[in-house]
């Protein structure tokens, strides 16, 4: 287990604007969540979140997938660069590319991701288009370990929040967005003080199995 007081170090990868990774950058800096983090790795040179990276004055790194042969070329150089910050988790957030299963099974457990949407509902793309089409009642977003299959990996914690009649793809979004910018830090918090792993396939919460994925409130 890591020892609580000291910071998890950990590597954060993205494609886009970052506002998790801000969440994420802003709670370690209230002190509210214990990680170090090492670098920040982007697959598009021109991701925004790599203006908050450097604004934070944390390391950043562009790795751009287009300049790799292959897939599995591009999640080799990934996983040596993740290895070589020495860091033991892995964080997406945002980080719009499918992994190969070589590269899952490297981080097994040591990854983690958010999804916009209460998994297993709309996994993939447009999720908040697929909850309005599907007439969801709620919707929110997951914190999840990284497995082989495309989000469908253990679920950790969501977060909820309402689908109104009024509602286009992009205020349902604009709300799961809030949301996600309080579950992440707080699962990454668990994790970062031991009380969250992968054993087996299955997620253990404080010591015990976790039946089904916490409910945040926000
Ligand atoms: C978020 O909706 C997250 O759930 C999904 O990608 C989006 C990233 O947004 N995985 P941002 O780059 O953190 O603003």
């Amino acid at each position: 287990m890591h020892a609580v007081s000291t910071p998890l170090p950990v590597v954060i990868l993205i494609s886009g604007g970052g506002t998790n990774l801000q969440a994420i950058i802003d709670a370690q800096q209230s002190g509210a969540l214990a990680v170090d983090i090492r670098a920040i790795i982007s697959n598009r040179p021109d991701a925004l979140g790599l203006k908050r990276a450097q604004h934070a004055g944390i390391p950043n790194i562009v790795m751009d997938h287009k300049t790799f042969a292959s897939r599995e070329a591009f999640d080799r150089a990934l996983i040596s660069k993740i290895d070589s910050c020495g860091a033991p988790l892995v964080v997406l957030a945002g980080f719009m590319r499918i992994l190969t299963a070589e590269f899952v099974q490297h981080f097994a457990g040591r990854i983690l991701n958010i999804h916009p949407s209460l998994l297993p509902k709309h996994r993939g793309l447009d999720t908040h288009a697929q909850a309005l089409a599907a007439h969801d009642t709620e919707h929110g977003a997951s914190v999840h370990f990284v497995t082989t299959e495309l989000d469908g990996g253990p679920v950790i914690a969501q977060a909820r929040v309402p689908v109104l009649a009024a509602d286009t793809a992009a205020s349902l979004q604009a709300r799961v967005r809030e949301v996600e910018h309080i579950l992440y830090p707080r699962v990454l918090q668990w994790y970062a003080s031991g009380r969250i792993s992968l054993k087996a396939g299955r997620i253990v919460f404080d010591g015990k199995p976790l039946d089904a994925a916490l409910r945040i409130d926000t």
